[in-house]
């Protein structure tokens, strides 16, 4: 959450480079940004409320400068608590991401000591600590670099900060727990929460690991461990997103693109993934008891493995959400994996949930979209997900990616790896049939039909009860329609007092053995009054509307999935809202 990046080099455009950077990063949080650039011996800053949208920036030309665009934790949404934020002289401009929870102690005897604070936030007072870490620090080339890392070892919490020094003109930076990622270009060297933002410029990186500091000018970048002070060599990597990944390509919006990247996604999956689903079926296969863990979107995917390996492979699994696997955790023992699912690979919950795991013995097998993400590096056995940038907040082909690897290393387990690939492509055709055949169209219309509704089930059974979940998570965050997923068995045990006279229901049906229960829950909705959207194979009399789609045995999750996405997608466009950036959220959720 809160996304950060910062530039020094030969390039005196440095407030557009980190505007651009900004868009870039703004899935990240977009209560407010700001931007500030060295200009003589202060630095200049720009910052505003709200989304950058069209945003232009108006700073002089500079050959340094960072930029932040914030997920509010502490202090309201306001100019004066956007970041950056400066200490007492000017000298010093400060970005941040985390929380430093022991603020109010750090503040009370800056405060005393006559620094003057503009904002609510924790992030202010690093501003001020830093100055005073400077002053106490001898003149010298490491001066910036030995600041920093003092300032940076009395804060409390998961951090990731970074500073702009128009004195000596360096930026420096440090983290624990958040991410931060370092681009050596040609024109000059910046930083950034995730690599995406650094593309434009550079697929030659560095990841910077915890507790470690770094200090960047135009010529070069030195990496220290933040404790000792002991300079360190930096591992330059070459990423392989290309930047064109990420912008929208005539897509209206990244929602509609990564929606419509699914087949392409499906299909080099069933390409060429056969190798990391018979690498994780055989950490399966070794393992006394396997665990499974996400949050929000991976979460259902986590629960959708369990199903899969159970009904595929004969095999359990435990499933828990990352931020409850903690206390789930004495279950854990040597011969344990954990299967940690994540888009970003920088869920606070998950990585802390893999941590708990690997100390009581377990392995740690993940899939993760985004690799080098800090969940990639501290597994035993990375998966990509090959889904490529996902941009628009909601989670959506980096779902189905994780199906597909999960159908395909189900299979593999169970000896049937050809099967589980065929059963991939078939996915993606059906797919891209259900994109172009005009059921889009149909989607739109039930939308139109349903958006003034201020409730919404979704029932499913078996296999289809995670999509359930998953289905009523894609429409409450994007439309604000409350949504709520239900095991189709579990509608009689309470659901049903909420079903009134004109209630949505989403039923999955497909003509599995769920069918014949899960119509006969539909059949009680709709003798109460509810209206049945029908998501199956073929229709039903009793379906108000009917959404067909294909028949695929396992396979039946993942095409179910799009569905959900394109009807979100149209409430959401109908009820005014942004379907890339719904209010509150933010898409790394590196905060607990
Ligand atoms: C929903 C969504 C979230 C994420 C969750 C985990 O559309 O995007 O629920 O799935 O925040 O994020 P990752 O997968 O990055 O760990």
């Amino acid at each position: 959450m809160c996304g950060i990046f910062g530039y020094v080099g030969r390039d005196q455009g440095t407030a557009d480079i980190v505007l651009r950077a900004l868009k870039k990063l703004e899935y990240r949080g977009y209560d407010s940004w700001g931007i500030a650039v060295g200009h003589g011996d202060q630095v200049v800053v720009q910052k505003q409320t709200g989304k950058i949208g069209e945003a232009a920036v108006d700073l002089p030309a500079s050959g340094i400068g960072l930029g932040h665009t914030r997920w509010a934790t502490h202090g309201g949404v306001t100019t004066y608590n956007a970041h950056p934020h400066l200490d007492c002289s000017r000298r010093l401009a400060l970005v941040h991401n985390g929380i430093v929870s022991n603020y109010r102690e750090l503040r009370e005897p800056l405060a005393r000591a006559g620094h003057r604070f503009l904002s609510e936030t924790d992030t202010e007072v690093i501003a001020h600590l830093l100055e005073e870490c400077l002053a106490a620090t001898p003149a010298g080339p490491d001066r910036l670099a030995t600041a920093t890392m003092t300032a940076f070892r009395r804060l409390q919490g998961l951090n990731a900060i970074a500073v702009l020094d128009v004195h000596t003109g360096q930026l420096a930076a440090a983290k624990s727990g958040s991410p931060l990622v370092l681009g050596w270009s040609e024109h000059g060297h910046m930083l950034a929460s995730d690599y995406s933002a650094l593309l434009e410029h550079t697929r030659r990186v560095t990841f910077v690991e915890d507790r470690q500091a770094v200090v960047l000018c135009g010529d070069t970048i030195r990496l220290f461990d933040a404790d000792s002070g002991r300079e360190v060599a930096p591992r330059i990597i070459e990423v392989e997103w290309e930047a064109a990944a990420t912008e929208l390509s005539g897509y209206p919006d990244f929602m509609t693109k990564e929606i419509h990247e699914q087949p392409a996604v499906l299909r080099r999956i069933a390409g060429g993934w056969e190798g990391h689903a018979r690498q994780l079926a055989a950490l399966i296969h070794e393992a006394r008891d396997v665990f499974a863990v996400g949050c929000g979107t991976a979460g259902h995917a986590a629960l959708a493995a369990q199903y899969l390996l159970a009904r595929v492979a004969g095999r359990r699994v435990t499933v828990a959400s990352g931020s409850e696997f903690p206390y789930l955790g004495d279950f854990v023992g040597d011969r344990a994996l954990m299967i940690a699912l994540s888009q970003s690979g920088e869920t606070i919950d998950v990585i802390e949930a893999a941590r708990a795991g690997r100390e009581r013995g377990a392995r740690i097998a993940a899939l993760v979209n985004v690799e080098g993400s800090s969940l990639w590096r501290m597994a035993d056995l990375a998966v990509p997900l090959g889904a490529g940038p996902e941009r628009c907040v909601l989670a959506t082909k980096s779902f189905t990616a994780k199906l597909a690897i999960l159908l395909m290393t189900a299979h593999a387990l169970a000896g049937r790896a050809d099967a589980g690939v065929a059963l991939v492509r078939d996915a993606a055709d059906e797919i891209e049939r259900l994109l172009t055949d005009g059921r889009r169209d149909a989607i739109r219309q039930i939308a139109e039909a349903l958006h003034r509704r201020e409730h919404l089930f979704v029932i499913g059974r078996g296999p289809s009860y995670p999509m359930a979940l998953e289905a009523a998570l894609k429409v409450k965050e994007v439309s604000y329609i409350h949504a709520e997923g239900f095991a189709g068995g579990d509608l009689k045990h309470g659901v049903i007092a909420l079903i009134e006279p004109g209630t949505p229901c989403l039923v999955l049906a497909p003509r599995d053995e769920t069918y014949d229960d899960i119509m006969s829950g539909a059949l009680q909705v709709k003798a109460r009054g509810g209206v049945l959207i029908g998501v199956s194979p073929e229709p039903h009399e009793a379906f108000d509307y009917h959404i067909p789609v294909a028949d695929l045995g396992p396979a039946t999750a993942i095409v179910n999935a799009p569905p959900a996405q394109i009807l979100g997608y149209y409430l959401a466009l109908l009820r005014g809202h942004d379907p890339d950036k719904p209010r509150n959220l933010a898409k790394s959720v590196t905060v607990k």
